[in-house]
Order: C-alpha cells, then sequence, then structure tokens
C-alpha cells in the first residue's frame, strides 16, 4: 500500500480498493506491506518520547519540523478550498521551541496511572514526563509520582518560570496526600499554588492565590482560573501581529476575550476596548488586569457576545472564538454593523472557512496567516485581517 498524502489529523491516506484508508504515524511516499515499512519517507525522523504513538497527545513526532510546517500550511489551504475561498495562505511561523513550550498540562488519573489519554480514548497511558510540557511542569510532575493519587482524577499543573500552579480535581475530601504535596513542592520553589477541586468547590490550599505577570507592559494575574494560550513566545508573535492593525483612532471590540491579556494589550494603543467572555472569574481578572493596569480606555463585560455585539460601538473587531467557530448571529450582526476591520485568530481551520465564506460578501482578506502554537500535533492557530470592501487598508 502506497501512503499518497496526509490527513487533517496528521494521519497517512492511502487508497484500497478505491476505498481512503487512514493510517496513523505513516507519511506520504512509504510503502507498507503487512503493517511493515518497505519504503521510509525521506522525512521520516526518530521520535523522542518514548510514549509517542501509545499516547494521543503528539501525532507528528516522526516527521521533520519543515514539513509538519508545510502540512499545517496545507491542511488550511485544503479546507479553504473546499469552501472555495481563494486566498493566499502564508508560510506557518515556526515555534524557537517544539519541545517543552507548554506552559500548562491537564494529567488524567484513574486512582492508579498518572498519564495523558490514548488516541481517541479514556485508557491512560502512563508517564513520567511529557516532552511538550516546559521542564519546570515536569519537575513538578516528579514530584506528584512522589505521592498517593487514589483519591485524584485530574490534575492541572500550569507555570510561567517557577511560578507553580496546581490544581488536583478530587474524588473525595481527603487533602492528605496534597498536604504532602505542598512539603515537597516547597524544596522546588518559594512561589506555588495550590487548588483543590471538589465536587463544585475549588479551596485554595496553599502558597499564593495567584502570581503577576508581565508582557507587553502589561501586568496581569496568572490564576487557576482562567484561559492563557499554552505557547507563550508564539502567542506574543500573535498578539504583535494584531497590534500592528491597530491605531490610536480604533474602538476596539474584543469578543470572546478570555481573562482579558489582549484587550488590555490592545488598549494601550487603541482609543478604546470592550472585551466580551461569557465565563465570569475569566472577565474578574479581566478586570483585576484593567485595575492593576490603570486602563480607563478599557471595558470588561460579562455575557454572550451575540446577545451584546449590537449594543456596543466599534470600527474595529477582534474575535478569538473556541474550536466551534463564531456564533452565526454575530457573524449576522457583523455583516449588519460593517465595522472596518475583523481581526480574527481561530484555533479551527474548519470553521474559520465556514465564517470566512459568511463574510465573504462584505470583506476582503488582507492576510491570512498560520502559527504553529502547538508543535508535534496537528493543531495550527491562524490569523486573518479582514478589511470591509471597497475601504482602503
Ligand atoms: C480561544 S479563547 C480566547 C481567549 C483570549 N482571546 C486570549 O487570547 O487569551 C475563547 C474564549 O471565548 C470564551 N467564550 C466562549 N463562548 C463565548 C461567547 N458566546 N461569548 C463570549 N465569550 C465566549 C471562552 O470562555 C474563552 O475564554
Amino acid at each position: 500500500m502506497i501512503i499518497e498524502d496526509l490527513g487533517m489529523n496528521g494521519e497517512g491516506i492511502a487508497h484500497e480498493n478505491g476505498k481512503a484508508v487512514f493510517m496513523p504515524f505513516y507519511l506520504p511516499g512509504e510503502i507498507i506491506e503487512n503493517g511493515k515499512i518497505i519504503k521510509k519517507s525521506e522525512f521520516r525522523i526518530t521520535p523522542v518520547c518514548p510514549y509517542f504513538k501509545a499516547c494521543g497527545g503528539c501525532n507528528l513526532q516522526h516527521l521533520k519540523y519543515e514539513k509538519t510546517l508545510k502540512f499545517k500550511q496545507n491542511k488550511i489551504k485544503n479546507v479553504l478550498n473546499k469552501f472555495k475561498i481563494n486566498v493566499e495562505v502564508l508560510e506557518c511561523e515556526p515555534s524557537a521551541k517544539i519541545f517543552n513550550y507548554r506552559n500548562k498540562i491537564t494529567l488524567k488519573c484513574d486512582g492508579k496511572k498518572l498519564g495523558l489519554y490514548k488516541l481517541n480514548s479514556h485508557e491512560i497511558v502512563e508517564i513520567e514526563d511529557c516532552k511538550l510540557a516546559s521542564e519546570e511542569i515536569n519537575s513538578v510532575i516528579k514530584i506528584i509520582k512522589e505521592i498517593k493519587i487514589n483519591n485524584i482524577k485530574e490534575i492541572i499543573i500550569q507555570n510561567y518560570n517557577k511560578n507553580i500552579l496546581v490544581t488536583f480535581k478530587l474524588i473525595n475530601n481527603d487533602f492528605n496526600n496534597i498536604k504532602l504535596f505542598k512539603e515537597k513542592i516547597k524544596n522546588y520553589t518559594k512561589n506555588y499554588a495550590i487548588f483543590a477541586e471538589y465536587e463544585d468547590k475549588t479551596i485554595f490550599h496553599a502558597g499564593e492565590k495567584y502570581f503577576i505577570k508581565e508582557e507587553f507592559n502589561i501586568k496581569y494575574p496568572f490564576t487557576n482560573k482562567s484561559f492563557y494560550q499554552v505557547n507563550d513566545e508564539i502567542k506574543n508573535k500573535i498578539y504583535s501581529d494584531i497590534l500592528c492593525n491597530i491605531t490610536s483612532n480604533d474602538e476596539v471590540l474584543d469578543a470572546y476575550s478570555g481573562s482579558g491579556l489582549l484587550s488590555a494589550i490592545i488598549a494601550k494603543v487603541a482609543k478604546k476596548v470592550v472585551g466580551v467572555e461569557i465565563v465570569k472569574p475569566a472577565t474578574i481578572n479581566a478586570n483585576k488586569l484593567k485595575e492593576i493596569n490603570k486602563l480607563c480606555n478599557l471595558e470588561n463585560i460579562n455575557g454572550d457576545t451575540a446577545k451584546l455585539i449590537d449594543k456596543i460601538k466599534f470600527n474595529v473587531c477582534v474575535l478569538d472564538p473556541p474550536r466551534a467557530g463564531v456564533n452565526i448571529k454575530v457573524i449576522q450582526s457583523l455583516n449588519m454593523l460593517m465595522p472596518e476591520k475583523i481581526i480574527y485568530l481561530s484555533c479551527n481551520p474548519a470553521t474559520l472557512a465556514r465564517d470566512l465564506k459568511l463574510l465573504e460578501n462584505n470583506y476582503n482578506i488582507i492576510s491570512l496567516k498560520p502559527y504553529d502554537m502547538f508543535p508535534n500535533t496537528c493543531h495550527v492557530e491562524t490569523l486573518v485581517i479582514m478589511c470591509k470592501k471597497n475601504n482602503k487598508f
């Protein structure tokens, strides 16, 4: 069997009896017989992680990095073609760190094994470390391995430098193992925060409640309750590219604004910014950020973008929705209100293409650029700058 192409999830695609066959971990150009590679791709490399294939986290560790960037660019091209959107897809921005780039990991636990899920399964692959996670996170995993995990179902570890946030999701209210973890992590760092979640309650257990992080001249609380992009270096590249499209006259709607970092960064440049976010703790965080940085031109509203968009005055709209993309009602409002510019950051090419199609009568795409936020996986982040038709850019 000859592998002809790579599918959306990085799996090899071959044809047998006229039907497409999906073959994970094989590469285009390879010839497979009885599950063995008879002819290897020149772009195949040896994966560095011992859990590769068993663990569902990575699917492209066996492919040379330059080729994974091409794969991501092509993946977007293919989806746009399906929607008949004719636009140049720029080269995928590489990540400086291909490993150890993640500032957050969610470990699964079944009382005995601690690790990550297998691909398309809820079975846990026990891991000692994760090659994608930061070195600090891997040090914390080592410490967790020294405690009993029988009452834990999930552990979320976040970091920036040696500032560590750990959230234990428990199946009962026995905190003894967490107390032991606290004693052990103290030897690793002074800057830690430990939270326990049991039933619907989050209990602050020990350390600092949050840390103050500074980027783009904005100080912001780094907490366990907010959404942050996982790859800081690529996040900062994307935010810089967004800022290049904002002027001091702009009134900006930052829809799907999360914990408000991007809104605050834009507020340093724009005339006014309104951030809209549906998760209450994230808006509370965004307001803390506004207060700490004394941003009088920033307003954070907690609510649904679809319900609020018609009540907000703006000439630039930033969209950074979850994987499901932008709600149809929001698209309809944009087509009615016609802001001068739409800046769309997407983590899902399929919903991005769907939404671009719905905006194409009124908007020209000025640029469309992929960013490798998630090296070694099939995921890709895309930034699209759109300008109202007949508008001079
Ligand atoms: C990809 S995150 C964007 C976060 C932020 N822009 C950033 O860079 O940190 C998407 C955010 O959209 C929020 N969200 C989801 N549905 C929403 C809705 N209908 N209205 C407003 N926010 C929503 C989620 O809670 C999440 O924080």
